[in-house]
């Protein structure tokens, strides 16, 4: 352990235990280009300013984008006893440039440092799970178009309700993930606020320029009050919050993709590439992937709690309790950008298997709900239709038929009102294409929703 930076203060060194629990570089060490842009901005700031001299400013940039070279390359590694990346880099820096380096801290705090450094890492994750959600989209729209007349049974109660296409199905799954990503959008866009120069939590008596640090990190602003620049972590909660939609949404979508590859249902195959065998049943090919998703949405959903937690009590400003802020998010960014990188692929490479759908949609009376539109459309009024309908579906369970199978007398018994055209009604295909009203199941209208999906894209 090398002396730390505010040893002044102390008479004793730390304990290696206190210096562990109290380090966070494990985790906060994948900011170093935050960090290192951070602090690069800061220093030119500085310069400009008058604050430190221009050369004292080179020499610190310059020390600067050698480090963050060393580091891209391995050619430096972290330091695992430092008790976190700002401490870290500044030690480097003093290593490499001398006292010049010990300027660079003028007029800001960790406080300040650390608020900015999470905002940037996490402004570009969120562009990469945005880009990466977008491509997830893409698939589905690309699936729906090849499966929009592909006849299935809609559900309610997970039971057979009416006929949809498989196309429809999709896309409802594409509306889903876009508000997500406007989600994860505004979030980033009220993350993209500079918080530097809030210093410790009161502001500075240097004349610094924090509208230039902010714009030269292509920020939208400053953030106005420094208690709040330096306490505020809201940004991360919505992004956690965010991530935690993500996963609800993916974790139902593989619910289905694990119904649908049971033999019960067979609508699916996945492909090979991602699906397991048993250890012991050899006929096995598990959905472990999509289960695996499903599992993983509770420690995503586990990490918003953690975080609301960790600052529900907190007095301004900063407390060292919000160190624990990055290993939450951290790990629902991590667990969200996995699941979203191996389910793309495993829903682009799947077997639909359009015969079964159909099958399946022509069990279970999935057309009732038609002939009591079609004597409604007759004149009959629709409750006293959907009262025929259903003692027709009884009729049928009684007789071991379905609904067209029935001779038209067996329908004339139970109303006067059906004819011929009401086999036309009930076949279903029309049952299916015909629903086009905005936003319905008919090939039409889920063509219009791939187009208005892939404009928004
Ligand atoms: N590692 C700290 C964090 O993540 C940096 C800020 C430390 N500030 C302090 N006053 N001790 O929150």
């Amino acid at each position: 352990m090398s002396e730390k930076m505010w040893a002044g203060r102390f008479k004793k060194q730390l304990d290696n235990e206190v210096n562990d629990f109290n380090s966070s570089i494990r985790v906060d060490c994948r900011m170093y280009r935050a960090d290192i842009g951070g602090s690069i901005a800061h220093a030119s700031m500085l310069a400009k300013q008058g604050i430190i001299g221009t050369d004292d400013a080179e020499r610190i940039i310059n020390g600067l984008e050698e480090i963050l070279r060393d580091l891209e390359s391995s050619k430096l590694q972290f330091d695992m006893t430092a008790e976190d990346i700002h401490m870290f880099v500044e030690a480097e820096l003093t290593k490499r440039i001398g006292d010049t380096g010990k300027k660079l801290h003028t007029a800001r705090s960790r406080n300040d440092q650390v608020a900015l450094d999470i905002r940037l890492y996490l402004r570009e994750q969120s562009d990469e799970i945005i880009d990466m959600l977008g491509d997830l989209v893409k698939v589905i729209t690309d699936k729906a178009e090849q499966y929009k007349a592909t006849v299935m049974p809609g559900y309610t109660h997970l039971q057979r309700a009416q006929p949809i296409t498989f196309g429809h199905h999709l896309m409802a799954y594409a509306q889903m993930l876009l508000r997500d990503i406007s989600r994860i959008k505004d979030a980033r866009d009220r993350m993209n606020f500079s918080p530097l120069g809030s210093c410790a939590l009161a502001g500075t008596t240097y004349p610094t320029d924090r509208i230039a640090v902010a714009k030269a990190l292509n920020m939208n602003g400053i953030c106005e009050n420094s208690l709040d620049g330096v306490s505020d972590r809201d940004f991360a909660v919505e992004l956690a919050n965010a991530l935690a939609l993500v996963m609800t949404h993916l974790s139902r979508f593989s619910e289905e993709i694990i119904l649908w590859s049971s033999w019960e249902f067979k609508f699916i195959e996945l492909d090979d590439a991602y699906s397991t065998g048993s250890s012991i049943m050899p006929q096995k090919k598990n959905p472990d992937i999509a289960e695996l998703v499903r599992g993983k949405s509770g420690r995503v959903y586990g990490n918003l709690i953690a975080l609301l937690t960790m600052l529900k009590g907190l007095p301004l400003a900063y407390n060292k309790d919000m160190q624990e802020d990055k290993e939450s998010i951290f790990d629902s960014v991590d667990t969200v950008k996995q699941c979203v990188a191996i389910f793309t692929p495993m829903l682009k490479t799947m077997t639909v298997i359009e015969k079964n759908m159909l099958e399946a949609a022509a069990k279970g009376f999935i057309n009732a709900t038609d002939v009591a539109d079609y004597l409604t459309k007759k004149g009959t009024p629709f409750r006293t239709a959907y009262k025929i309908s259903g003692t027709l579906v009884a009729y049928c369970i009684d007789k071991g038929t379905v609904l067209e199978k029935l001779t038209l007398d067996e329908y004339k018994s139970f109303s006067e009102v059906f004819d011929n055209d009401i086999y036309d009604a009930i076949n279903l295909e029309n049952c299916t294409f015909r629903r086009n009203s905005e936003g319905g199941t008919a090939i039409e209208s889920v063509e219009k929703q791939i187009k208005s999906v892939r404009d928004k894209l």
